[in-house]
């Protein structure tokens, strides 16, 4: 009698793990049909998306996204991968786009920091030529380099070339003389001090750093409708932003650059334009934390740009919803282009499990503008081919 009992609970043990089993599958397999910002975002294998800090490169109706793969830590123990999508909702994981190096002497040997990837197309060399936040191994947060990669396929491999502290020998377009003398005092300024403050603002790193060339640490870049390409840099101890000219091929600075909004700390730099609007998002300066998102535009890419605020609208507005800027994806379909708001939410705890911040942005009353949205659709269900 106690067997067959057994055997029943057994047999309905069973019954009900099947069914969870199929459930959950089922569940599983099912497309996205919406975007739910903050989810675990499963790809088409059932695994969370790893692709932090990333950027998208669409090419006839496909859709790239490259991102940092991030282990539990932080440092480059894979490298950058890509993800392909026709409909932005569901991704493929395509592989490693850019792998560490297992060269100990290579600059982006395994347990470097490879941060912030952004890809490119240059017509001219028919080269994807991705650029990204290079930290040497060992060094902590201290090279503040930008490395640069190619490849004959947006899938990859990209082959690393070699990487640059941007505009060795240098000045910005938009500094004076007097600020390219240095003073006596340079290298004596306490920092944080007021005296500090006028002077970083007046110059300080951008003298101290001409002759190697300035640092570059968050990153994106940005092709304008003439096939000119920008590599927009955080510089200076993080203090201020630099805009820079690449070369007709990409890979290389032309010398051309200014500095946006010096002594700002800005950081997390993402492009768009809007018609002949130049508009861009970057975050504060508070490392993994998020903190509130600044806006600005100009008519000019290098400037001057205009501080609009903080974007974001509403509750956790002043935290960005808990998320950091790392590209505005413009969507272009039959009847319109809208914008979307690509932020992370760091887990400096578990970054593997840092999530993805999806949100539309609107241009209104001139102004971007990013409302939270628990689910959402794009307003036409394919983006055009
Ligand atoms: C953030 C930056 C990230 C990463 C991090 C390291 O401010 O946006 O990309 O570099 O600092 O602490």
């Amino acid at each position: 009698m106690a067997n067959i009992q057994y055997v029943k609970k057994f047999l309905m043990l069973l019954f009900f793990g099947l069914l969870c089993g199929y459930f959950s599958n089922a569940q599983l397999s099912e497309k996205h049909t919406y975007f739910s910002p903050g989810s675990l975002w499963l790809d088409t294998n059932h695994e969370h998306i790893n692709a932090h800090g990333g950027g998208i490169f669409e090419e006839d109706g496909i859709y790239y996204w490259y991102g940092e793969h991030k282990n539990k830590n932080s440092l480059a123990q894979v490298g950058v991968r890509v993800y392909s999508s026709t409909d932005l909702y569901n991704w493929t994981n395509e592989g490693v786009a850019l792998s560490g190096s297992e060269d100990p002497d290579s600059e982006i040997t395994i347990g470097s920091v490879i941060e912030r990837p952004k890809v490119i197309y240059n017509e001219k060399t028919q080269n994807y030529v991705m650029w990204f936040h290079l930290e040497l191994k060992g060094q902590g947060y201290a090279a503040a380099r930008t490395g640069v990669a190619t490849s004959k396929s947006p899938m990859g491999p990209f082959t690393y070339l070699k990487s640059y502290r941007p505009n060795a020998g240098q000045w910005p377009i938009n500094f004076s003389e007097d600020q390219k003398l240095s003073s006596a005092s340079d290298n004596k300024l306490e920092w944080w001090t007021p005296e500090w403050t006028t002077a970083l603002k007046n110059g300080l790193y951008v003298r101290r750093d001409f002759k190697e060339g300035q640092m570059s640490r968050d990153m994106t870049l940005f092709v304008d409708d003439d096939g000119s390409a920008y590599h927009i840099h955080s510089s200076e101890e993080n203090q201020t932003l630099h805009i820079a000219e690449l070369t007709d091929d990409y890979l290389g600075f032309t010398g051309k650059w200014a500095r946006i909004q010096p002594g700002g700390q800005n950081e997390a730099p993402a492009i768009f334009k809007k018609g002949s609007t130049y508009y861009m998002i970057t975050s504060g300066l508070t490392g993994w934390a998020p903190n509130p998102a600044r806006s600005f535009k100009a008519t000019s890419i290098f400037g001057p740009w205009e501080s609009l605020g903080n974007p974001a609208k509403g509750k956790h507005s002043n935290v960005t919803f808990h998320s950091q800027s790392t590209f505005i994806l413009p969507v272009v379909s039959k009847t319109d282009t809208s914008y979307i708001y690509m932020g992370d939410r760091w887990n400096p705890k578990n970054h593997i499990d840092g999530r993805y911040i999806w949100l539309p942005l609107e241009i209104n009353n001139g102004k971007p503008e990013i409302k939270w949205q628990d689910t959402w659709q794009l307003q036409e269900s394919t983006p055009a081919e």
